[in-house]
Parts: C-alpha cells; sequence; structure tokens
C-alpha cells in the first residue's frame, strides 16, 4: 500500500496533530505547557469533544468507557501499514521504516504477534519475574548506599534510570557496562514512538537503529558460539531452531525489550516520586505503612503513567459514541486520559496510595497488554519501599519546577534533583 501523510504545521514549522483546529479545542501535545501538565487538555476533551477528530483526520480517544472496549477490540490494528494517512512529518524513508517496524511485536497483528510474545512470554510472568526480585533489592542497595550520605541526589540519574537498566541487561544477557553506549540508541528509540517528528529528529533515531541493529549482531554473534543462561541465548536457540524466528525479529525483540525495560519504569520512578513529593501527606502516609507500597504503585501509574497514549488502525468501520471510524483511520487512545476519568475513577486528580479500585489502562489492555508489567512492578514496589525506608523525613523537591523530556508517548522527567 502506498501512503500519504498526514502533516501539519504552523507558521513557525511547528507540526501539530490538530494544526488548524479552531481555537475552541486544541490538542496539541508538543505544546510545552501541555507536555509539563497535559491533565487540563485531557478533561477539556472529555468534557466537550471525547471523541475528537482531529482535522489531519486522526481520531482522539479521552474517556476510560470509550477507550478500554477498543483496547481489546480486534477490530483495530497495531499495524500501521493498514492506514491509509500516516502522522509522520516527512514522507522519506517512509518503507524502510514501515518494513523495520513490521518486525516488532508492538507493532503487528496476530499471527505474527502471537508468535513474537509466545518467545519470550516466559521470561516475563510474574512467576519467573519473582526470582529477581533477590537481585533487583541488591541493585537498589547499591545505588542509594552511594548516595544516601549525600543529602541530595537526582532521582532519575543515581537510581529510576540505572535500576532497569541494569536489570534488563542482565536478564537479555547484555554486559550491564555497556549501558552508557546504549543509553544513547535507546532513548532515541523510545521518541521513535511519537507521532509528527522532524525529519532531523527520524535521521537521528534511525542511525541509532543501524548502530543497536549492528551492536546486538555481534551478541548474536557470540550467543551462537557461545550460549549462555539468558534470553538472548534462548532467542538464539529458537532462531536456530528454524521458522519460528528471523534474525531480524530476533534482533527487534531484544531491541524493543531493552528500550521498553528501562525508558518506561525509570519515568515510572520519577513521575512516582514527584507526585507523592507533592501531595506528602500520601508520601507520610506510605512511609507510616509500607504494606501499602504495591498498591501506591498502582495509584502513581494510574495517576501520572508514564505511557500517555498508543494507537491503532481501524480494519473496518467502528462506531464510538455515535461517530464512526472508517476503515484505515488512525485512533489515538490518551491512556493517561482514561486514568483520570471522574466517570470511572472517584477523585481523579489526587494520589490516594490506599485506593481501593484502580484498574488503570497505564499497561494497556488487551493482545499487546504490557509484557513487562510484572517486571516494572517488581522494580517500582522495591525502589519506593527504599527511598522511604533510607532516605530521612526531611526528603523535598530541590526545585518546583522539574523538567519533563520531549518524549510525547513516554512522559518523563529528564532529572528529578531530591535533597535531605
Ligand atoms: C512502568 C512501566 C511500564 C509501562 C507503563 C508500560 C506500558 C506499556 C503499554 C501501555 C503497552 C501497550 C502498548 C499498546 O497497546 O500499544 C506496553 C507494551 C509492552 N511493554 Fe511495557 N510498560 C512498562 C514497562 C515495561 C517493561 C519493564 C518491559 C520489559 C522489559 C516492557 C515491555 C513491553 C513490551 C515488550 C510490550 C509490547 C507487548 C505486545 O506488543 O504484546 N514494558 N507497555
Amino acid at each position: 500500500m502506498t501512503h500519504s501523510r498526514a502533516r501539519g504545521s504552523d507558521a513557525t514549522g511547528e507540526v501539530s496533530l490538530d494544526a488548524g483546529a479552531p481555537e475552541a479545542l486544541i490538542f496539541n501535545p508538543f505544546d510545552p505547557v501541555t507536555r509539563a501538565d497535559p491533565y487540563p487538555v485531557y478533561r477539556r476533551l472529555r468534557e466537550e469533544d471525547p471523541v475528537h477528530r482531529s482535522p489531519l483526520g486522526i481520531w482522539i480517544l479521552s474517556r476510560y468507557a470509550d477507550i478500554e472496549p477498543r483496547l481489546r477490540d480486534p477490530r483495530f490494528s497495531n499495524d500501521i501499514r493498514n492506514a491509509n494517512s500516516l502522522p509522520l512529518a516527512a514522507a522519506e524513508g517512509v518503507e524502510e521504516r514501515l518494513e523495520r517496524r513490521s518486525k516488532v511485536m508492538l507493532f503487528v497483528d496476530p499471527p505474527d504477534h502471537t508468535r513474537l510474545r509466545g518467545l519470550v512470554n516466559k521470561a516475563f510472568t510474574p512467576r519467573t519475574v519473582e526470582t529477581l526480585r533477590p537481585r533487583a533489592q541488591e541493585i537498589v542497595d547499591d545505588l542509594l548506599g552511594r548516595v544516601e550520605g549525600e543529602g541530595g541526589m537526582d532521582l532519575i540519574a543515581d537510581l529510576a534510570y540505572p535500576l532497569p537498566v541494569i536489570v534488563i541487561a542482565e536478564m537479555l544477557g547484555v554486559p550491564p557496562e555497556d549501558r552508557d553506549v546504549f543509553h544513547k540508541w535507546s532513548t532515541d528509540l523510545a521518541r521513535s514512538l511519537d507521532p509528527l517528528l522532524p525529519e532531523d529528529v527520524m535521521v537521528t533515531i534511525e542511525q541509532s537503529a543501524d548502530e543497536f541493529t549492528e551492536y546486538f549482531a555481534k551478541l548474536i554473534a557470540e550467543r551462537r558460539a557461545n550460549p549462555g543462561d539468558d534470553l538472548l541465548s534462548a532467542l538464539v536457540a529458537a532462531e536456530q531452531a528454524g521458522d519460528r524466528l528471523s534474525e531480524e525479529e530476533l534482533v527487534s525483540t531484544c531491541i524493543l525489550l531493552l528500550v521498553a525495560g528501562h525508558e518506561t519504569t525509570m519515568n515510572l520512578i520519577g513521575n512516582g516520586m514527584l507526585a507523592l513529593l507533592r501531595q506528602p501527606d500520601q508520601l507520610e502516609r506510605l512511609r507510616a505503612d509500607p504494606s501499602l507500597v504495591p498498591n501506591a504503585v498502582e495509584e502513581l501509574l494510574r495517576y501520572d503513567g508514564t505511557v500517555q497514549l498508543t494507537g491503532r488502525t481501524a480494519k473496518e468501520p467502528i462506531d464510538i459514541a455515535g461517530r464512526t471510524v472508517e476503515a484505515g483511520e488512525i485512533c489515538i487512545m490518551l491512556l493517561g486520559s482514561a486514568n483520570r476519568d471522574p466517570d470511572r475513577f472517584e477523585d481523579p486528580e489526587r494520589v490516594d496510595v490506599g485506593r481501593a479500585d484502580i484498574k488503570h489502562l497505564a499497561f494497556g489492555g488487551g493482545a499487546h497488554y504490557c509484557l513487562g508489567a510484572p517486571l516494572a512492578r517488581v522494580e517500582a514496589q522495591i525502589a519506593f519501599t527504599e527511598l522511604l525506608r533510607r532516605l530521612p523525613a526531611s526528603l523535598r523537591l530541590a526545585t518546583d519546577q522539574p523538567e519533563w523530556r520531549d518524549n510525547i508517548v513516554l512522559r518523563g522527567l529528564k532529572s528529578l534533583p531530591l535533597v535531605w
């Protein structure tokens, strides 16, 4: 299929999903104010135009009741090749990019999705992941041990980033000491989830994807010669066993796990701690009763989740609240908005670490429900428990205005300076 582009840009050259929309209701996730706090715009969308069609022809869903069933709806596809126009800022290299995405489980439908996910599923079940708890604890102890006596830390650089990277790298069998090497590639690839990226950013992303691929090709060759007790070796064995996995899919799976394995959990720890420090009564409640931590992690995922949105393409006309999404049209589902929907959650704008009914959509839903959810939970639970146990009650934010990353899909902080 050849694709046209859904492109919008204003006089400043800035691209926007809603370029040209009437002043009344513009959803522009690229606006720095929206990036710092997208929730007021989400509220307006839910109240004024919950099944919103941007002038670019992209649908934007914001209510829990509209999103939750559609994440499970097989009439929606994760494969953007089904779209009749693409949310890209430039046409160059589109076919290559689509080809690359077609090897990634997140961007394909059954049967390829079922096959690719089935190969790694076992490593991420809650039971297998529980066995990683002592190692995750050791890593947190070590990282916090280094800063405890310092009187301050950058939560992101000192804990939230290294913890999940070390864990996923060890699981895969990638040398954790290479993390400085793959940090940049990973950061670039995390941005590739965003729509309407400017051409120079796309070029950088493609370069990083090439370098990441080369890096894994070398590791794979090593594991072929010398298999180990890691996920990479297990995937190499699956590839060698015949038609279950191509080499390109093997590389894509490793890259997806490495990127998904750290950008997201890093942001959960960062966004979650920021929310707690801004609602200190909840921080104190948690400090007084650490048995609430698992529940608090769910509440923090609901309150300020790290995956703000996901996209689907309609494979046939789909009616949503009286409007029709036509076949080939893209629908953006604002998970972050669904999680603050007052029709679903009582007093949604407040963090309540003891909240009883938290069926949030932060990990998505349906067949693509986050594979790494059990791992993210274990890591975050240990991180929050230890942060509150080890750091003194004088713990506070060193800045009122922490800086957000440029990403649209993955919401997270560049740094979070804390003092005590
Ligand atoms: C707080 C942490 C995390 C959040 C909020 C999160 C969120 C999500 C969401 C919303 C999806 C579904 C996207 C969609 O339906 O389009 C997803 C998929 C996925 N996540 Fe996570 N994730 C987190 C951590 C992790 C970790 C630690 C890993 C792995 C090590 C991981 C691996 C994956 C994979 C492989 C998929 C694709 C699953 C599929 O397509 O079947 N995630 N994640």
